[in-house]
């Protein structure tokens, strides 16, 4: 399983890496922003899932799961991309996203999870997507 050998890749040194906070207790990584988000989307648009996180830690990984696989792992691979990982803050905040490539009905249905580990603990994100209503955009109603 790809999920352990990212655990076993982790070290079990644990450092803070945020400048002025000197706390000797290891932290698993911390979210930034809601654990669940319900995101409004376009059917046919292409879509940005973004994903944040306090590393806490000097090994904290980042990843994405649609379905609880991992994106290359899908039946519809390519359709689903996760970006690489980045990094703000000299290490401190981790990013990394996923873009939904011409949004579908299925993906209504696919739960898309953001997961964050390092060695003292994992956190993750839940997004659930819903059609966006034009009802009030006046788009649609011009004369
Ligand atoms: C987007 O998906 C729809 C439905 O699956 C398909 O009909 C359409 O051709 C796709 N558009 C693009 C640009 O891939
Ligand atoms: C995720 O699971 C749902 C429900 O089982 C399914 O309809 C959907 O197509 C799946 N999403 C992907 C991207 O495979």
């Amino acid at each position: 399983m790809k999920l352990s050998l990212a655990f076993k890749a982790l070290g079990s040194l644990c450092l803070l890496l945020a400048d002025g906070f000197p706390v000797s207790e290891n932290l698993p990584p911390k979210i930034i922003g809601a654990n669940h988000v319900k995101i409004k989307a376009h059917l046919g648009e292409n879509l940005f899932l973004h994903c944040e996180a306090f590393a806490n830690c000097e090994d904290t990984l980042i990843y994405w799961l649609v379905n609880n696989t991992f994106p290359e792992d899908l039946p519809s691979s390519g359709k689903i991309v996760e970006s690489d990982e980045s990094t703000l803050d000299e290490g401190a905040i981790l990013l990394r996203s996923l873009l939904l490539k011409n949004v579908t009905s299925e993906d209504l249905k696919s739960s898309f999870t953001c997961v964050v580990i390092n060695a003292a603990g994992m956190t993750q994100k839940k997004i659930m997507l819903t059609v966006r209503s034009d009802c009030n955009a006046g788009k649609n109603r011009k004369h």
